[in-house]
């Protein structure tokens, strides 16, 4: 199977709570490499932009709200198959319906607050990482 890139973000409540290390070693355990990785501050039209696809849910304001509140960590993770592997590791959006072990139900607070962020199709991820990533920072 072709080694495939995904993008991922860590979200404030990762960065917040100290989180990120214990995310990335689940990630590594499940066979994805960190080809990239750096700490920003999302600003709101960076943020807006990326979950622009949700402009009209009832949700966006508190979404964007979130997600430029404190620093997250974006990445490009590497691997077979990595875009469902990683929604796979990840679980379900709300943390309640997560699979045991999955980032999500390990560490996510609430829907709002759901520690991870994955792309959700090879197209969507090719985009995404092009948002936050250079080529010459993709380092495999
Ligand atoms: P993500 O894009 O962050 O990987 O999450 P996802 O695919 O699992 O879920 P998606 O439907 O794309 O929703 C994006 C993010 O919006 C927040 N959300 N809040 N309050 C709500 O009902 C609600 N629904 C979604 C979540 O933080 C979700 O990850
Ligand atoms: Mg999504």
């Amino acid at each position: 199977m072709a080694i495939e890139h995904t993008f991922s973000i860590l979200k404030p409540d990762a960065t917040r709570r100290n989180l990120t290390g214990a995310v990335n070693a689940v990630i590594e355990e499940a066979g994805l490499r960190v080809v990239a990785q750096k700490r920003i501050h999302l600003t709101k039209a960076q943020a807006e932009f990326f979950y622009g696809i949700h402009r009209e849910r009832p949700f966006f304001g508190e979404l964007v709200g979130t997600m430029t509140a404190e620093p997250v960590v974006v990445q490009v993770l590497a691997g077979e198959n990595a875009v469902a592997k990683y929604r796979e590791i990840m679980g379900a959006t709300n943390p309640a319906n997560a699979d045991e072990g999955t980032i999500r139900k390990r560490f996510a607070l609430s829907v709002g607050e759901n520690t991870a962020h994955g792309s959700d199709s090879l197209d969507n991820a090719k985009l995404e990482i092009a948002q936050f990533f250079s080529g010459n920072e993709i380092v495999g």
